[in-house]
């Protein structure tokens, strides 16, 4: 079994030599494109679009990807990538402005286009290419760009084109590169994962070997060896990460293992129950449950201001984990649940694409001062391969599927300040929410859904009485990866139960509302 240092990971453990890199150029695509080609069961990694070629060369990568990007070549600091990466001999697929910059750096002309295409589009393929082996001549296949390919040299051989953009893709006549100005990751066209199977198998000769349950065993393996006879702490939070993090750590090291759950009072309805529960009956883990509750509602009466709520309830948070942390003998290592999107955004890895850094999801991180060594085992998976894993490391289908959870909790859906009575208020509500859509069976189609309760006051009449109480709001939402959302289009019959049950059931609520927006511009949390 080998074992390489992932790019991004230089301590990890890491895998598979058959490797694909993914150069970022500020898509918003380029994590769906790495997921896609890792869901062809090769491994993939996002790097920086500046990469040198000596380091794609050390980490011997089998292809490279090109990833759009929302700049014009021919615009003055727009991101480039070295000219000397076309020259490694590795296939190389350029996606919309990569397959622009691949045809710019190598005889093309790109130009702003009058018609500038987003959307679906007929593709017509003009001259047959592995690119496209198993395709029909025509596909639909999804658009978006102002700038296209002009014009190529008589090194390219253009290989299809929509009514609006003569070369929709092209190949090189030496040089294993490849363009393609339509994107073939995103499900709207019809084909792409054909065509990204074709780049990876045929072009790039991949074999497609990269397993998650070899994942699973090969960083069983090296946690053991990282951990050797010392103890490790693991934060639970009740999420799907820091459970499948720790069952990786329990299968690695067995008694070795503390879990440590802060129940800082935010959580949902039985939340601290169940996961004590679920983790007794699946592990024999040293599990220390903190009862944090009156420290963190003491620290947030009166705060309305949602950054200030965040900052003290990650303060309160790190305290109160140090505290009982140091009551753990020979505890050296710290387990953490980071994933790869994270690791991303935080700009931590060293040829990782330039930071956009999402501070508020680093809330209840654990600073170093701390001294711990980190172990971060999915820092290299993304959100689904988690549940898959999860699921292969035999935890339940419940936990497994959970939407995610904020780490400051109902403290950032109880808007404005935070008191035990309101929480319960939100509690209550959005047990509703979650209990209704799961009794629809569509609590796994949706990817987050929950209830916020406003600082609002509301006229209404129950019995023959006039009311005035709490408004709360009903938020669910579709997504691939939580940057951009959709709302939920649930039923109505749903959407009504759900409310008549939260206006008879709750205490304190006579008004529901349901949440439309779009993110962006609004955000899926409501602070
Ligand atoms: P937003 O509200 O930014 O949320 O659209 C995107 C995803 O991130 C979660 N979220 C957080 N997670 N700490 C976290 O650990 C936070 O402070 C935080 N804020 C938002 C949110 O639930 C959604 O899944």
């Amino acid at each position: 079994m080998s074992s390489i240092a992932s790019i991004n990971n230089p301590t990890g453990t890491r895998i598979s030599q058959e490797r694909v890199l993914v150069l970022d150029f500020g898509s918003q695509y380029s994590q769906l494109i790495a997921r896609r080609v890792r869901e062809q069961n090769v491994y993939c990694e996002i790097v920086r679009h500046d990469i040198s070629p000596e380091r794609i060369r050390e980490h011997s990568a089998r292809g490279l990807i090109l990833s759009g990007g929302p700049s014009s070549v021919y615009e003055s600091g727009s991101p480039q990538c070295d000219p000397g990466i076309f020259e490694l001999g590795i296939p190389v697929l350029g996606i919309c402005y990569g397959m622009q910059l691949a045809c710019d750096a190598l005889g093309g002309e790109v130009r702003n286009t009058p018609s500038r295409e987003y959307g679906r589009a007929r593709c017509r393929i003009k001259s047959p290419n592995e690119l496209f082996d198993g395709l029909p001549e025509e596909t639909d296949v999804w658009m978006s760009h102002g700038d296209q390919v002009a014009q190529v040299s008589s090194n390219f051989i253009p290989l299809a084109e929509t009514d609006t953009c003569p070369i929709a893709a092209v190949r090189h006549c030496d040089l294993p590169v490849f363009g393609l100005q339509f994107h073939p990751e995103v499900t709207h066209t019809d084909l792409g994962k054909q065509v990204l199977r074709n780049f990876l198998v045929r072009i790039c000769e991949c074999n497609g070997t990269w397993k998650l349950g070899d994942f699973a065993n090969e960083t069983i393996e090296s946690i053991r060896q990282q951990v050797g006879s010392s103890r490790v702490i693991c934060g639970l939070s009740g999420g799907v990460d820091s459970s499948v993090v720790a069952a990786l750590l329990y299968k690695a090291i067995g008694s070795q293992l503390t879990c440590i759950l802060v129940d800082n009072g935010l959580l949902r309805q039985n939340e601290a129950e169940t996961v004590i529960e679920e983790f007794t009956n699946h592990f024999e883990t040293d599990l220390h449950v903190v009862d944090a509750e009156e420290i963190f509602l003491e620290r947030l009466a009166g705060i309305e201001d949602p950054q200030e709520k965040r900052t003290l309830i990650g303060h309160a948070f790190i305290d109160c984990f140090q505290a009982e942390a140091a009551k753990v003998e020979d505890a050296r290592f710290l387990a953490q649940g980071t994933l790869y999107p994270d690791v991303i955004e935080s700009g931590a890895a060293p040829d990782g694409p330039a930071a956009t850094i999402k501070t508020h999801h680093n809330v209840g991180g654990l600073p170093d001062e701390l001294g711990f060594h980190l172990i971060e085992p999915l820092r290299d998976l993304f959100k689904d391969e988690v549940r898959q894993l999860g699921l292969e490391l035999g935890l339940p289908e419940e936990l497994v599927w959970r939407h995610p959870f904020p780490g400051p909790g109902l403290a950032v859906r109880c808007l404005g300040a935070v008191s035990k009575d309101r929480l319960e208020t939100l509690r209550h509500a959005d047990n509703i929410v979650v209990s209704e859509i799961k009794n629809a069976g569509l609590y796994q189609k949706t990817s987050q859904a929950f209830a916020v309760l406003l600082p609002v006051q509301s006229v209404g009449v129950m019995g023959d009485a006039r009311t005035y109480e709490n408004a709360a709001v009903i938020r669910c939402v579709d997504t691939d990866d939580f940057m951009t959302a959709d709302w939920s289009r649930l039923p109505y019959d749903l959407l009504a139960k759900i409310s008549t049950r939260i206006i008879n059931e709750v205490k304190g609520v006579n008004r529901v509302g349901y949440d439309i927006s779009t993110k962006p511009p609004a955000t899926i949390e409501w602070e």
